[in-house]
């Protein structure tokens, strides 16, 4: 986005990735934020932040800090489903409650969440990662009924599996598990759908050829999907 002359107010925990996105020529400023988003004294800083870069207006906010876990429900702790539910959930919400005045003050202004395809259809073994991203996508439904009077969108951005380093940061589990890489899309892919969809004021994309088929044969049958599902478990 600051490729395109956006000031983006960049956050993560790890300052030598910010260090060098920051160093990174661009048309806009990338403003690097190091924190933990879980906090609630960085989420204030992120919003004080981005407020003073232009009188108090926000145009976007994207919440796109995720973390996941897989395997069985019955063999993790409830450390793994906390943690999920505080990174997933609980602080791109917290941070949109943070955003509102600000976006209420933005031209046209956009909330856009990444979810994820298990947003829409669960499947085995990421109960807690279903879990969050199937909360996100309920917050922002109705979310984006509330905020419509006030003309601001809310986007959400479902991708399917990213080879990212998501894989690496699991929590609480087995080093063995891993997902498929068939069909995997690029970060940067992800991210140029999920700009397109902020341009066009999208409410809802789903990102790839396997996610629509998995999201859309959920859609029109329900109990089949479950079956098949069952029968991978
Ligand atoms: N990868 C997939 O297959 C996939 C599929 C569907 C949806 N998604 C969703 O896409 C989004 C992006 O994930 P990704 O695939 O790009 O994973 P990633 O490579 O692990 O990137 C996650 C980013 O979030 C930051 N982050 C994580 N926890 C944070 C925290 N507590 N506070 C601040 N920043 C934090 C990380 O930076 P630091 O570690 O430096 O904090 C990193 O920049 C997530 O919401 C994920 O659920 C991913």
């Amino acid at each position: 986005m600051s490729d395109r002359g956006a000031n983006v107010v960049a956050v993560a925990r790890r300052a030598d990735r910010l260090a060098s996105l920051a160093q990174r020529p661009t048309v806009g400023k990338v403003i690097p934020l190091v924190g933990d988003v879980t906090n609630g004294e960085t989420r204030q800083a992120i919003i004080d932040t981005a407020a003073r870069v232009r009188d108090g207006e926000i145009d976007l906010l994207v919440n796109n800090a995720g973390i996941g876990g897989i395997g069985p429900f019955a063999d993790a702790t409830p450390d793994r489903l906390r943690q999920i539910m505080e990174v997933n959930f609980f602080a791109p919400v917290e941070l949109t409650r943070l955003a509102l005045p600000h976006l209420a003050h933005g031209r046209a202004a956009v909330v856009c969440n990444i979810s994820s395809v298990l947003g829409h259809r669960a499947v085995a073994n990421k109960s807690e990662y279903c879990a969050s991203k199937f909360a996100i996508h309920g917050f922002s439904d109705s979310l984006r009924a509330e905020l419509a009077p006030q003309g601001i969108q809310v986007t959400l951005v479902s991708p399917s599996t990213t080879d990212s380093e998501f894989f690496d940061s699991l929590v609480h589990t087995d080093a063995n598990q891993t997902s498929s890489s068939i069909g995997r899309w690029t970060p940067d892919r992800v991210a140029r759908a999920a700009l397109a969809a902020i341009k066009t004021r999208k409410s809802e994309v789903i990102l790839s050829a396997g996610g629509k088929a998995l999201v859309y044969a959920d859609r029109i049958s329900p109990p089949i999907m479950n079956a098949i599902l069952r029968s991978k478990g």
